[in-house]
């Protein structure tokens, strides 16, 4: 899995939530009104939370199993 074009270890088939938490990454984005850091929570993909941008696109990550070679960015669908 790549995270922010770093390469993370992780186990294909599970959550990208999951292997992100695996790998000490908790802070997925900045929310969009106050700035704050925002994670995982649910990890059953009611709260939202942990949107990233999966392949470009917004994704909750803890819907969306590990691939080979995915693509994961941090700065979310929220940033710029
Ligand atoms: S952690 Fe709640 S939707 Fe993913």
């Amino acid at each position: 899995m790549r995270v922010d074009g770093r390469d993370v270890v992780a186990t294909p088939g599970i959550s990208v939530a999951a292997a992100l938490l695996a790998a000490g990454i908790v802070v997925l984005r900045r929310s969009p009104a106050g700035d704050t850091p925002r994670g995982a929570f649910c990890l059953m993909g009611v709260c939202q939370e942990c949107t990233v941008l999966i392949e470009g696109r917004a994704e909750r990550a803890c819907m969306i199993a590990v691939r080979d070679g995915i693509a994961v960015s941090l700065r979310g669908p929220h940033a710029e």
